[in-house]
């Protein structure tokens, strides 16, 4: 039923194919939700495993845990290392990418005192904590720039030649592929070939990409690279796996609380203790369906529900749109705010009037560094129609009069 036609253009239209995807979703009549960047929704196929699932954990128990566990998630670790295009050994499953990126900063061994650290304010919050904490732990200068707004492919890459030029002690640099906060998506290929031209380490924030975007890992060109399963994936919450490309593990220092695995195995690098089995076992079935509705037809059909709202509110008056058109620069995630309302309360307010008002679910962003902002995230489920109530809105709260 989901073969997708091969023209990612004409699929990211086609109505019947849609639609058929849609069926594969039950969500709430309440509102239309356009949050869709905290978790996605699992499909109906995945929840079901899910719940499967969790039915044979509790009835088998320790019986299972003790005798199959092993193997099964080897198998779906062999899975996910396919999927995403790298060998099993530069692959741990953990439980997001809260986990792998902070794995990866905190374990990363090659600081030494008087390096400097970078990262930019479009960074997620918790990995620029993460970041600043290493100050402390390894003795290193941290710093932080504004990725520029609005940007574009060659301003992004200026600002972050000049951040390294301007930080000539630069040891590693932390990168987002898709910026939580605007849904910009970041040029990661030429980053990390600049930062490697002057032997500065990256690691990369993929939890918002993988499964927006159809990449694989390698075209990031990274050795570092924390990824979630339970966003674009639709695994279960809470699943997630971190990459170390197979000649850099050594500079990723082992769990503290991990003796099991040898030093030459990665899973020595993630010790999580005893984990939500059925949520690790329901992700082949997600992945399944994410190969069978198509990478690149997700892609596109995201990228063209973004542009359905974003071209016919970008003439509205005061609006701002966060995000650029420009080619590979936006997946589904876009953010705007209106000129001037730049603060929580500006931003909490126009939130509620979509929510109350309008029955339009959005999210309030902060971290911006020319303000806070209000994120629209369409998943694969919406429909062109479910976009037509947040643009109406949209006109409401800007007083746009629409012909
Ligand atoms: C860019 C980015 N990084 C990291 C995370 C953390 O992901 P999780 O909470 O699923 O571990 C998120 C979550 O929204 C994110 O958007």
């Amino acid at each position: 039923m989901l073969q997708s036609d091969g023209d990612t253009i004409a699929c990211a239209t086609n109505k019947a194919y849609w639609d058929a995807v849609r069926a594969l979703y039950v969500v709430t009549p309440e509102v239309v939700n356009l949050e869709n960047g905290y978790w996605g929704v699992m499909a109906e196929p995945v929840r079901r495993e899910f719940i499967r699932q969790i039915n044979m954990i509790n009835y088998e128990n320790t019986y299972y845990a003790r005798l199959h566990s092993g193997k099964d998630f080897e198998s779906v670790r062999t899975k996910v290392a396919e999927a995403v295009g790298a060998a099993v050994g530069e692959i741990a499953l953990t439980r997001g990418a809260t986990e792998a990126l902070q794995l990866l900063i905190d374990g990363y061994n090659k600081l030494k005192p008087d390096d400097t650290v970078l990262y930019a304010d479009l960074d997620y919050d918790s990995m620029q904590y993460a970041m600043n904490a290493l100050e402390l732990r390894r003795g290193v200068e941290v710093v932080k720039f504004d990725v520029p707004e609005p940007a574009s492919r060659q301003s992004i890459l200026d600002a972050y030649a000049s951040a390294l030029e301007a930080n000539p002690k630069t040891r590693l640099l932390l990168l987002t592929h898709v910026s939580n906060r605007t849904g910009l998506v970041m040029p990661i290929a030429e980053i990390v070939r600049m930062a490697k031209a002057k032997r500065i380490d990256t690691i990369v924030d993929a939890a918002h990409s993988w499964g927006q975007l159809d990449f694989k890992v390698g075209e990031l060109g990274a050795d570092f690279v924390g990824f979630n399963l339970h966003k674009w994936i639709g695994a279960p919450p809470g699943i997630g796996f971190l990459y170390i490309r197979k000649d850099r593990l050594g500079d990723i220092d082992r769990d503290m609380g991990d003796a099991d695995f040898p030093e030459t195995d990665i899973r020595s690098r993630v010790h999580t203790g005893t984990v939500n089995f059925a949520t690790v076992l329901t992700v082949p079935v997600a992945l399944a369906l994410h190969d069978k509705i198509g990478a690149a037809a997700k892609q596109a059909r995201l990228r063209y529900l973004r542009d359905y709202w974003v071209h016919r509110v970008r003439a509205f008056k005061n609006i701002e749109i966060l995000t650029p058109d420009e080619a590979g620069l936006y997946g589904a995630i876009t953010s705007f705010r209106l000129a001037g309302k730049t603060s929580k309360a500006d931003n909490d307010a126009i939130v509620a009037e979509l929510r109350d008002r309008h029955k339009v679910l959005t999210v309030r962003r902060a971290g911006v560094a020319k303000g806070q902002c209000i994120r629209v995230t369409p998943a694969l489920y919406t429909r062109e129609a479910d976009l037509d109530p947040l643009v109406d809105a949209l006109a409401v709260v800007t007083g746009t009069k629409v012909a």
